[in-house]
């Protein structure tokens, strides 16, 4: 399988991503949604002050296994050291590295992180800038947006960030005072006009459909979808609603991976949400232990958990907690080429 994240997006055709999604895009997660077509995905937002600081936190925030491929780690950080900390950590398990600067809860600007940074190019650029200069290719920068009121301010904010050597861009085509209105999909096209990066659209895409039509009409690379995925994970395959096997696949994925009970159940609670009968539905979202949803399906789908995937497959993953010595030995290990990009990097005029 391709792990170049760039050249998956430099293809001639539509890169299917899955959303970086707090409490949801976790492995377990992922495995499905690679199983049904979807080429690229993200972690959940991790805070990467705490990543950095705490081997609990990275051990709770952060799993994967050998087929969980190509991903993209996404961090929430506001200084050069959490962010290229963070980054360095992380990068022997991870294509990529992605800065959120899209969320719009209230926390998260207070704190200076999500869409405040929208307001804040010049230190998002020297984020991008310091993990590019430390982590050479093939691995990417990349931030995930929303649009501004302003749209010229969002182009400028892309086009500053382009200059500093990121890989690609993702744009959540709202604002942030944006909820459930519809897409800005001018302010998309706009966008996309406006810079050579490779972008990752992302906003109400909820069927293969709806992704075609954005990549048709955006001319993006890629795009993204998180509530049409978490409510029908196969969507990318084409299926208009939830098939049985993709229950069957998360039965078996979750007896597979330590998962903890309500992650479990939550996702079947999306996954069931357009294919139970509405009493059905209000029983089962009620359950409160695992085997009573494991009797609930096999009673009304005839379906039984099996385990799948091997507990080897999952990497234990040996964190570097010395600044800068992944960066050297990925350095030393480098052949001509890449130093020489890399070195390019470093002096990048900005
Ligand atoms: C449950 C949930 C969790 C989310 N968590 C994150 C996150 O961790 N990082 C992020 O950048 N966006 C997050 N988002 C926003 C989505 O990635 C996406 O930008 C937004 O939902 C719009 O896409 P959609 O219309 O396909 O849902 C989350 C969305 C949902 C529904």
């Amino acid at each position: 399988m391709m792990t170049d994240i760039l050249e998956l997006l430099q293809e001639p055709r539509m890169t299917k991503v899955c959303a970086p999604m707090v409490r949801y895009s976790k492995l377990q997660f992922r495995t499905l949604v690679r199983k049904y077509n979807c080429d690229l995905c993200f972690t959940p937002m991790i805070m990467a002050d705490s990543f950095v600081q705490s081997a609990k936190a990275r051990n709770n925030e952060f799993t994967t296994h050998k087929n969980d491929i190509p991903l993209i780690a996404q961090f929430a950080a506001k200084t050069v050291g959490d962010f290229v900390g963070a980054a360095e950590m992380v990068a022997p398990y991870v294509g990529g590295v992605d800065l959120n600067c899209g969320c719009p809860q209230r926390w998260a600007i207070k704190d200076g992180y999500g869409v405040d940074l929208l307001t804040k190019p010049q230190l998002v650029k020297d984020l991008v800038l310091q993990v590019r200069n430390r982590i050479p290719h093939p691995f990417t920068v990349s931030v995930k947006i929303r649009l501004l009121k302003e749209i010229h301010k969002t182009v400028e904010f892309c086009q500053t960030l382009e200059k500093a050597g990121l890989s690609f861009i993702t744009v959540h085509a709202r604002t942030p005072q944006m909820r459930n209105e519809s897409i800005d999909l001018e302010g998309l096209k706009l966008v996309r006009d406006s810079i050579q990066l490779p972008l990752i659209a992302n906003g109400d895409v909820k069927s293969l459909r709806d992704a075609k039509y954005m990549y048709e009409n955006v001319q993006c690379q890629g795009v993204m979808s998180a509530n049409g995925i978490l409510t029908n994970p196969a969507l990318y395959s084409g299926f208009s609603e939830t098939p049985l096997a993709c229950i069957q696949d998360w039965l078996d994925i979750t007896s597979s991976i330590p998962t903890h009970f309500i992650c479990m159940h939550h996702h079947l609670v999306f996954m069931l949400e357009k294919i139970l009968p509405k009493k059905e539905r209000c029983y089962f979202n009620n359950l409160q232990t695992k085997e009573s949803v494991f009797e609930f399906i096999d009673n009304y789908y005839g379906m039984k958990p099996k385990t799948s995937i091997e507990s080897s497959e999952l990497i234990e993953c040996q964190y570097n907690t010395r600044p800068g010595k992944y960066f050297k030995e990925v350095l030393s290990n480098c052949d001509n080429e890449i130093s020489e990009d890399f070195m390019e990097n470093i002096f990048l005029d900005i």
